[in-house]
């Protein structure tokens, strides 16, 4: 996989990007089967760092496109859905950049644009969207304070029809994390201050996403469904270390499914993107070329779970007694573990061949290759599996 131009030097925004535009795709189309209409507010927009005219490299030009596809398959499925989509911009250069876009563009989606700082302006977005309706919002800053606390997104938090995706600066609050000058921001950030003394640095990235989620999680609205959220860490492309978390927040267990498939295919992205950064920083260092391009010197190792701990896990789900495994049963392993859908076909596969396990609703299982388990079965209910005596 080559880098394109525009993204050389800033590989992360094209991770992120891509995410955004994978999930965005999926959701909308699921969403606009239901929905009149779908709101989508980009919250600190840009354009920023851009390096094309058309905004083709920005989560503005590349939201815009999405919407625009997903109206126009879904008008030919027989849904006539609005869409409505928000951007929110405070440098005022930027804001010209992006209020000229949006004049010039030829688009069926409807669009509007604030200029001023994110926390002044919620009340005036949270009006724009209304109180009810699906929304999505993007929250894409370069900091944290009156940004991701809590207190900040809580009006947000608290309307229903509502899902998030946050970009937690977690390189900047891992280092901020433990100087007890930043103790109230991160009171605010965590609902308490995080205590990480004697961790590893995987264990302090667990410890604190996971804090910061169950932190969003708590001033959801107790009507709507569970709130639930998983997490994606987007590394640094030159170095083997987490830069920032793309934390998406829902009411729904589809759209953990949806986005964790979005995220799957992402890792492979993430992983040709790092050795191609890495492999451009050498020819820039050493002036040699290495005869291979990214993609080819790369295995899908569907994340970096061994196969015994996914097997192990899944035995502990499963009792004697046959019990369906649906997009719920889905959603809270995916929630639970961070790992995606194909380590769980894979592990109860293994566990079907060692005869451990069955599949009550699988007859055929010959004809089977990579879904074991039909979790959307019976619509989203799934299918009965149960541990059997070897
Ligand atoms: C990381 S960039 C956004 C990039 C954009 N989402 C993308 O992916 O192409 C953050 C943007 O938010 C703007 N910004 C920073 N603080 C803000 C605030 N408090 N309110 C509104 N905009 C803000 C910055 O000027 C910058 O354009």
């Amino acid at each position: 996989m080559e880098i394109p131009a525009q993204y050389r030097g800033r590989e992360q925004a094209l991770i992120k990007h891509q995410l955004l535009e994978t999930y965005l795709y999926k959701l909308f189309m699921i969403v606009g089967q239901h929905h009149p209409t779908i709101t989508y507010v980009d919250c600190f927009a840009g354009p920023w760092q851009e390096a094309s005219e058309d905004m083709s490299d920005t989560s503005i030009g590349r939201s815009l496109s999405t919407m625009k596809n997903c109206l126009e398959s879904l008008q030919g499925m027989g849904h006539n859905v609005r869409f409505r989509a928000l951007f929110v911009e405070k440098n005022a250069t930027a804001y010209h950049r992006l209020k000229e876009y949006l004049d010039s563009l030829d688009t069926p989606v409807e669009t509007e644009s604030f200029h001023g700082e994110f926390y002044n302006v919620r009340h005036k977005i949270l009006d724009w969207c209304g109180p009810t309706g699906f929304t999505f919002f993007f929250v894409d800053p370069l900091g944290w304070k009156n940004i991701v606390e809590v207190s900040t997104l809580e009006p947000f938090l608290q309307r229903p029809e509502s899902e998030f995706l946050i970009n937690f600066m977690f390189e900047f609050i891992l280092r901020a994390h433990d100087i007890p000058l930043h103790e109230k921001d991160m009171a605010a950030i965590f609902g308490q201050i995080p205590q990480t003394d004697g961790m590893t640095p995987d264990q302090k990235e667990s410890c604190l996403v996971d804090l910061y989620r169950a932190n969003l999680k708590r001033v959801q609205p107790s009507r709507g469904g569970k709130p639930r959220s998983v997490t994606v860490p987007i590394q640094r492309p030159d170095k083997d270390r987490t830069l920032y978390h793309l934390v998406y927040l829902t009411r729904h267990p589809l759209g953990i499914v949806k986005f964790m498939e979005a995220s799957e295919h992402l890792e492979f992205v993430q992983k040709a993107v790092r050795i191609q950064a890495k492999h451009d920083k050498k020819i820039e260092t050493t002036g040699q070329c290495e005869l291979f391009g990214a993609f080819e010197n790369i295995k899908v190792d569907q994340g970096t779970v061994p196969i015994c701990v996914v097997k192990e896990y899944l035995l502990r789900q499963l009792s004697f007694q046959p019990q369906l495994f649906g997009i719920d049963k889905l959603a809270d392993m995916l929630e639970e573990t961070g790992w995606f859908e194909s380590n769980f076909q894979e592990a109860f596969h293994e566990l079907q061949n060692e005869g451990t396990v069955k599949n009550y609703d699988d007859a055929e299982k010959s004809k089977r290759r990579k879904k074991f388990i039909h979790f959307d079965a019976n619509r989203n209910s799934g299918e009965r599996l149960a541990k059997v005596t070897p």
